[in-house]
């Protein structure tokens, strides 16, 4: 939701914020623009539509050298995607450029009393406000970073903002709530980003700043404080992938990097949770034994494909554990007054560790003193750092908006979870467990077999290029795949797609069935005997109804060979870890089918990597 980009230092701004917009606009792709700071003026261009917009004007425009400057690509949430709505905003008379993350929530109260002292809004934005607030400060005396202290505490909501002054050559001034910043410390360079890709190329030592902080930068320093003044301090951190994680390397498209990436991306999700003596452990974990032997439920909570994700968990972790455990869409959840006390235990589930809907969710659960252990992929992130406990997903960064590599990772986190209460609720045997682990550890190879063999999957998609709707059905573990499945294609490919479960079909959705509807069907392993003989008759339920069967199955199982009109072979693996195959073939149908319709893969329409609002 919105990247954002400060730079202070040797090099060009313009270079540097572009740069690092490039490797920001995952994050929203409606506008973008910079400002730069020169001969004690403001330089500024913006325009509606993806960072390439603003680079042909760029490159038509003559703008001033500088080293100082800011930039932004934005996901519009007030106003629409356009030049005018696009940031910088600037101030009154123009002394100050403002990008900004996120939503003031007061905007409308604050624009009301600026436009009763005269003021004029240019732009339908949140953030203008802001702008705005800041320049008055300044006119009345304030430096910069005391005119941002004092703006930030008149504000609600959730907020990164980024200022230069046209007359303060030296510094950018930044202020973060509920939204992510980091501070990169280049050699006689700083830098300020949503996410260190923005700067990684240039350095990898970076500070991450802390909530309701404000820090002011300059070539060779930076100085946080609180919002009240006061001196404080933000996390150093080095980070530990370079700017080849970030690039295509010889992909077309970032998705189609991280489905290749996935067998590593499993390895190293499972790296290193051996202890000693064979016992499994976490990255952070802040509970005591004490405290996971008490918990009597856990919820999950989660968007999106992260969600998928535990609903995929569920099944082990009270197959392995015998605790109860509830998956709930983290928007919903603090809503519904769920039961939670302190011996629930909330898992968040995300990949970036800053969605909005998860860590209110997240801040729910503790307000109710549950316990929070989070799965992310994203070091130091918000939500792993307001939680209890914290397993990483060494997936490397994500940046197709498609999530895929998180997903299976997330899978994988989620059982090592589960098998870790097992282990300290002892109900498993440490030699079940570490059969589980193994098991677990041949998935990187399995993995790698479905990619070996996906080129007839991607024929299928150019094939049904022009299907009006396709279907996926999945039971069991099976379920959430379909869901994933159906996500996909519609993220991707804009098209009508819906998950079921299978068993669910005959209560209204074969309705939907007609002649050559595609309709995908996992099939669960033939070791779960009635769940495999279930699915054999629902694939004929949907065939006698004029489907199209599409059905993955593993190897050997020829029951449904008569039923399908395709078959995709899947690598047999036990039933809990039958996702992390059987979720391959359809994130390749979607990403094909895509390309097949021309769209965009990485950046499909109205969407953004990080979602850090509500
Ligand atoms: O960063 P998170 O895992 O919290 O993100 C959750 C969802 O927004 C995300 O999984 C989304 O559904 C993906 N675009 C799906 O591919």
């Amino acid at each position: 939701m919105c990247g954002i980009v400060g730079y202070v230092g040797a090099q060009s701004a313009l270079d540097v914020v572009m740069g690092g917009l490039r490797r920001l606009e995952y994050r929203g792709y409606d506008s973008a623009g910079v400002a730069l700071v020169a001969d004690g003026a403001l330089f500024t261009e913006k325009r509606a539509g993806k960072l390439s917009n603003l680079s042909k004007v760029l490159s038509e425009d003559t703008a001033p050298p500088s080293t100082l400057g800011i930039g932004h690509t934005r996901w519009a949430t007030h106003g629409a995607a356009t030049d005018r709505n696009a940031h910088p905003h600037l101030g009154a008379r123009g002394r100050v450029a403002l990008v900004h993350n996120g939503i003031i929530e007061n905007f409308a109260q604050l624009r009301g009393q600026l436009e009763a002292a005269g003021h004029e809004l240019r732009s339908e934005t949140d953030t203008e406000v802001v702008s705005h607030l800041l320049e008055a400060e300044l006119d009345a005396g304030a430096d910069l970073t005391t005119a941002m202290q004092r703006v930030c505490k008149q504000l609600d909501g959730a907020f990164t903002l980024v200022a230069v002054a046209s007359d303060d050559p030296e510094r950018v001034v930044a202020a973060r709530r509920n939204s992510p910043l980091v501070i990169g410390l280049g050699a006689d360079e700083t830098f300020l980003a949503s996410d260190v890709a923005a700067f990684i190329e240039h350095t990898r030592d970076a500070v991450e700043l802390g909530q309701d902080q404000v820090v002011t930068i300059t070539r060779s320093e930076f100085d946080i404080t609180d919002f009240a003044g006061n001196p404080a301090e933000g996390k150093r951190f080095h980070v530990d992938w370079d700017i080849a994680a970030a690039e295509k390397a010889g992909y077309d498209y970032f998705m189609l990097k991280e489905i290749a990436e996935q067998p590593e991306a499993i390895a190293n999700t499972l790296l290193g949770r051996s202890a000693t003596g064979g016992r499994l452990q976490l990255d952070e974990m802040r509970l005591s034994d004490d405290e996971l032997r008490a918990v009597d439920k856990i919820i999950i909570i989660a968007c999106g494909t992260a969600f998928h994700a535990g609903l995929v968990a569920k099944y082990a972790i009270e197959h392995w554990t015998r605790i109860p455990c509830e998956v709930e869409l983290a928007s919903e959840f603090r809503y519904r007054d769920p039961v939670v006390d302190r011996d629930t235990m909330v898992i968040a589930i995300s990949q970036s560790g800053e969605t909005m809907d998860t860590l209110m969710a997240l801040r729910h659960a503790r307000d109710q003193r549950a316990k929070v252990l989070a799965i992310s992929n994203t070091n130091g992130s918000t939500i792993p750092r307001e939680s209890d406990a914290v397993l990483y997903t060494h997936a490397g960064i994500e940046i197709a908006v498609a999530s895929t590599k998180a997903f299976l990772t997330q899978i994988v986190a989620c059982h090592l979870i589960a098998l870790y209460l097992a282990q300290v609720r002892g109900t498993m045997f440490g030699d079940e467990i570490g059969a589980i682990v193994d098991e677990l550890e041949q998935m990187p190879a399995a993995v790698t077999k479905v990619l070996a063999t996906i080129e007839p999957v991607r024929a299928l998609a150019r094939e049904l290029r022009d299907a009006p709707a396709v279907l996926f059905l999945g039971r069991h573990v099976g379920y959430p795949v379909a869901l994933e499945g159906a996500l996909k294609l519609k993220e991707l490919a804009y098209m009508q797609a819906e998950g079921f479960a299978a068993g669910e079909l005959k209560h209204g959705p074969i309705a939907l069935v007609e002649q050559g509807v595609p309709v995908f069907v996992v099939v669960p392993p033939q070791g779960r005997g009635q769940l495999h003989e279930k699915m054999v008759s629902n694939i004929q339920e949907v065939r006698a109804r004029g489907a199209r069967t599409i059905v993955l199955a593993e190897e050997g199982d020829d029951a449904v060979t008569p039923y399908a009109d395709e078959l995709v072979r899947l690598p047999s693996v036990p039933t809990l870890l039958q996702p992390l195959v059987a979720t391959v073939p359809l994130q390749v149908f979607a990403c094909e089918m895509a390309t097949a319709k021309g769209h965009d893969i990485d950046q499909p329409r109205n969407l953004a990597k990080s979602v850090t609002v509500e």
